[in-house]
C-alpha cells in the first residue's frame, strides 16, 4: 500500500484497477446489463481457466451451493457431511433443500476435514448421500482419500472452494489439477465476494464436467425455465400450426429461482480473472514474508500447518495463537490491533455451535474444530499490501504479546 492510504489494513480487501472499471463501464454503455454475451463469455473463460467443461455463474457462492444441492437431487431424508469449520453458507445450502447436515470435525492445525474425521461422521449416522469438503484458507483437503471414500460408498462430492480459486489439488496420478477442474468432485463452488481472491462485487461460480448437472443449474438459476426444443413438454403451446417454435415461448418444468449474476458483475469477474495468477503469486509472496518474520514468535504464534494435497492459493493468512501463553485474550488483542490500524478476523466460529443448528441437532463435541477456533486469527492479506505492511503487522503483534 502507498503511504497515503496506509490508514488501515483490513484482513482482506479487493484490488480494482482502471481495466476493471473500464470493463464495467463498457457494459454500462452496451445493450445488455444482465444475461447476454458477457455472462456466456465469462462462463466459458472461467471454465477454461480452471479446466472444467462447464461453469455456471450465479449471484453468490451461497446460491451456487444451493444450485449444486438441487442438481444432486438432495432432499428430505438425505444427509450431507459438512466440515463444521466453514462459513454458514456451506451448511445452509443443505438445509435449503430440506436435507440434513452431518457436521464433521476438522484437523486442529489446518481446519481441514481429514479422512479420519470424514469416516467418523459417515459412520455416525445412516442416510449420507454427499460430502461438501471445504478448501479452507486456500489449502485443499486430501481429495484423493475423500474421493476414494466417496466412490466406495456411492457419495457425491461438492467442493466448497470459495477460498481456493487459483490453487491446485494433487490427483491420484501424482499431477496437479486446478481447483475447479472437478478432477475428484462432481461440482466445485467459488465465491467472488470482495474479500475473496478475485471479485465480481457479489457473485459465485459452479464448475462441473457433468452435462446434466450443468443444464439443471442453468435452468434453476433462472426460474426453472427451459427453451431447448428437445426438452419442451407442452408442444401445443410451444409450436404454431406450421410446426415452428412460437417466438415468445418458454417453459417452466420445475421450481427455480432468480440466482442470476448481471452482465456488470460478469464484466468485473472476467477482468479480475485475467489477474488471478498475479494475485495468487503476490499473496504467496506476502505469506512467505509472514512465515519468515513470525518465526521469532513461535510457538506462541504459529501459522496453520501446511498440507501436501496441492499448491495453495492463499485467501487468508491464519495464525494459531496460544493466547494463555501469550498473556492476552483474543478480543483484547483484536481491539488493540484495530486501534493500531490492523484489522483481523476469526474464520470461523464452528457452524455446529450456531443456535439454529444446536436447536436442530443438539450439542455436539467436535474437538478438533473447537481447538482450531480457540486459537485462530486471520491477519491482513491482500495483493496491495507490501513488505513494510507485513513488518508493521508482525512488529505490532510482537509488542502486544509477552
Ligand atoms: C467457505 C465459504 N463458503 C461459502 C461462502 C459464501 O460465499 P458468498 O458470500 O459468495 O455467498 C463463503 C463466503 O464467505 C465462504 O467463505
Amino acid at each position: 500500500m502507498t503511504k497515503e492510504n496506509q490508514v488501515f489494513l483490513p484482513y482482506g480487501r479487493h484490488s480494482i484497477d482502471d481495466e476493471d472499471i473500464a470493463a464495467v463501464e463498457r457494459v454500462l454503455k452496451s445493450d445488455w446489463l444482465t444475461t447476454g454475451p458477457k455472462v456466456d463469455n465469462f462462463e466459458q473463460e472461467f471454465a477454461q481457466k480452471v479446466g472444467a467443461k462447464y461453469a455456471v455463474v450465479c449471484s453468490s457462492a451461497t446460491t451456487g451451493l444451493h444450485l449444486a444441492a438441487l442438481a444432486l437431487g438432495l432432499g428430505k431424508g438425505d444427509k450431507v457431511i459438512v466440515p463444521t469449520l466453514t462459513f454458514l453458507a456451506t451448511a445452509n445450502a443443505v438445509r435449503y433443500v430440506d436435507a440434513d447436515v452431518v457436521f464433521c470435525d476438522v484437523d486442529p492445525d489446518t481446519g481441514l476435514m481429514t479422512i479420519e474425521t470424514l469416516e467418523r461422521a459417515f459412520h455416525s449416522t445412516p442416510g449420507v448421500k454427499a460430502i461438501f469438503p471445504v478448501q479452507l484458507n486456500g489449502q485443499c483437503a486430501d481429495m484423493i482419500a475423500v474421493s476414494a471414500f466417496a466412490k466406495l460408498h456411492g457419495l457425491a462430492i461438492v467442493e466448497d472452494a470459495c477460498h481456493a480459486i487459483g490453487g491446485t489439488v494433487t490427483t491420484s496420478a501424482g499431477t496437479y489439477s486446478p481447483v475447479g477442474s472437478c478432477a475428484m468432485s462432481d461440482m466445485t463452488v467459488f465465491s467472488l465476494h470482495p474479500v475473496k481472491t478475485i471479485t465480481m462485487g457479489e457473485g459465485g461460480v459452479v464448475t462441473t464436467n457433468n452435462e446434466n448437472f450443468y443444464k439443471k443449474m442453468k435452468s434453476l438459476r433462472s426460474h426453472g425455465m427451459v427453451r431447448e426444443l428437445d426438452t419442451l413438454k407442452n408442444e401445443d403451446l410451444a409450436f404454431n400450426a406450421t410446426g415452428d417454435l412460437n417466438p415468445w415461448y418458454y417453459e417452466m418444468q420445475e421450481l427455480g429461482f432468480n440466482f442470476r449474476a448481471s452482465a456488470l458483475q460478469c464484466a468485473l469477474g472476467a477482468s479480475q480473472l485475467k489477474k488471478l495468477d498475479a494475485f495468487v503469486e503476490k499473496r504467496q509472496e506476502l505469506v512467505n514474508l509472514y512465515d519468515k518474520q513470525l518465526a521469532s514468535l513461535f510457538p506462541n504464534v504459529r501459522p496453520i500447518a501446511r498440507v501436501p494435497y496441492g499448491q495453495p492459493a492463499w485467501h487468508l493468512y491464519v495464525v494459531l495463537i496460544d493466547f494463555e501463553a501469550a498473556g492476552i485474550d483474543r478480543a483484547t488483542l483484536m481491539h488493540a490491533l484495530h486501534a493500531k490500524g490492523i484489522g483481523t478476523q476469526v474464520h470461523y466460529l464452528p457452524v455446529h455451535l450456531q443456535p439454529y443448528y444446536q436447536g436442530l441437532y443438539g450439542e455436539k463435541e467436535l474437538a478438533g474444530a473447537n481447538a482450531y477456533y480457540a486459537h485462530c486469527l486471520s491477519l491482513p492479506l491482500f495483493p496491495e499490501m507490501n513488505a513494510p505492511d507485513v513488518e508493521h503487522v508482525v512488529h505490532t503483534l510482537t509488542t502486544m504479546l509477552c
